[in-house]
């Protein structure tokens, strides 16, 4: 059975600029969802610039978006929801209930969400006692299995099970991993067992090799969700989606030059939004140390790049990459940037 494929918000890297660009090279339909990082309501009502950039339906044209909101308010995201409904055309919303930064969870917000069970409960009780969410919004949460260990990820399911949830997508860190460490499976495991709502599972699929032991120890499950993989190998989709995952034959010839479009789009959409070179450059840069996994005889050439300081230089270092780097399809990649 083929999977859905979900790509995941991240901040800094998914924005409308990627997304677009994704979906012109190697999505081409066959991401069923992409997400955009989160929006973080505030007390004025209304959205920033650059989440307004990122939702507009101008940028989001042909690609199916849910748009992500990080709020512990019920109010916040109902009146987000209701803007992002009547304003912006969308029908499905996201909810953050993982992100683990310090300054998010000192506020409860993201995974700090689920340190109290029962305050998670009140919020999403409250969310779909509103009859405009009932009316017109699917809600879908995007969460952890907890805080500092999984001791209450039952308890967290509890909740979630009360509620009917477009999709439950589940990354099997607790808050303290942030993005390292290994996955929870057993957590994993009880929510396959356990959710009354589709489950959606997000983690550590950055090869073909983790995508098919995910796929052989969760046969339930039909659903995934790649953040970091599919920013570091963008034909990984490919595979992903092949009615045969074993066996696809890759064109990696064909895949590098589709990296260097996708590239290109990027680079120019975020030159043309953000003033001044450096930004945009830095921007590009959160890119490279994830693709930069995905190539042999590449270390001088992926220095040049990250130490270009003006467009000049960056330019000139990309394209000495794209000319010798060697694309190759890993087994395992290990991610050692620190998060
Ligand atoms: C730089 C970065 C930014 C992220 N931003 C968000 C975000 O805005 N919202 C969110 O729910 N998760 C965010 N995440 C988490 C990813 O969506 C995803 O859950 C995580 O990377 C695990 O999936 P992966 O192993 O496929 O990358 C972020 C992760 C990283 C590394």
């Amino acid at each position: 059975m083929k999977s859905r494929i979900y790509m995941a918000p991240m901040e800094g890297l998914t924005d409308y600029t990627f997304r677009r660009a994704y979906e012109a090279t190697f999505g081409k339909g066959r991401v069923d969802k992409y997400f955009t990082p989160f929006i973080s309501p505030n007390q004025s009502e209304n959205f920033l610039a650059r989440e307004i950039r990122d939702i507009d339906s101008e940028h989001n044209k042909g690609t199916n978006v849910v748009v992500q909101v990080m709020t512990n308010e019920p109010k916040d995201f109902i009146w987000t929801a209701k803007m992002l409904h009547e304003k912006y055309g969308y029908s499905e919303i996201n909810l953050n209930a993982g992100c683990p930064s310090g300054t998010v969870v000192s506020k409860d917000k993201g995974s700090g969400m689920l340190r109290d069970a029962e305050k998670l409960d009140r919020f999403l009780d409250a969310v779909f006692e509103d009859t405009f969410i009932q009316n017109n919004i699917k809600v879908s949460v995007k969460t952890r299995i907890g805080v500092e260990n999984d001791e209450n990820f039952p308890d967290i399911m509890d909740v979630y099970n009360r509620y009917p949830l477009e999709e439950l997508i589940v990354h099997p860190r607790v808050r303290t991993d942030y993005y390292r460490n290994d996955l929870h499976l057993d957590a994993f495991r009880y929510a396959v067992e356990n959710s009354t709502n589709p489950l959606v599972l997000n983690g550590d699929i950055f090869t073909r090799k983790n995508y098919i032991e995910m796929r052989h120890k969760f046969p339930e499950v039909h659903t995934f969700m790649l953040g970091r993989g599919l920013i570091a190998d963008p034909g990984l989709i490919d595979v992903l989606v092949s009615e045969e995952p074993e066996s696809f034959v890759r064109d990696l010839d064909s895949d590098k030059k589709r990296m260097k479009e996708l590239h290109n789009l990027v680079y120019a959409d975020r030159v043309s939004i953000m003033p001044g070179d450096t930004h945009a450059i830095h921007r590009m840069k959160e890119m490279w140390c994830y693709m930069e996994y995905v190539f042999d005889d590449c270390k001088k050439e992926i220095k040049a790049i990250k130490k270009s300081q003006r467009m000049e230089d960056y330019k000139a270092a990309v394209d000495v990459f794209f000319n010798r780097a060697k694309l190759a399809e890993r087994e395992n990649i290990i991610f050692s940037k620190k998060f």
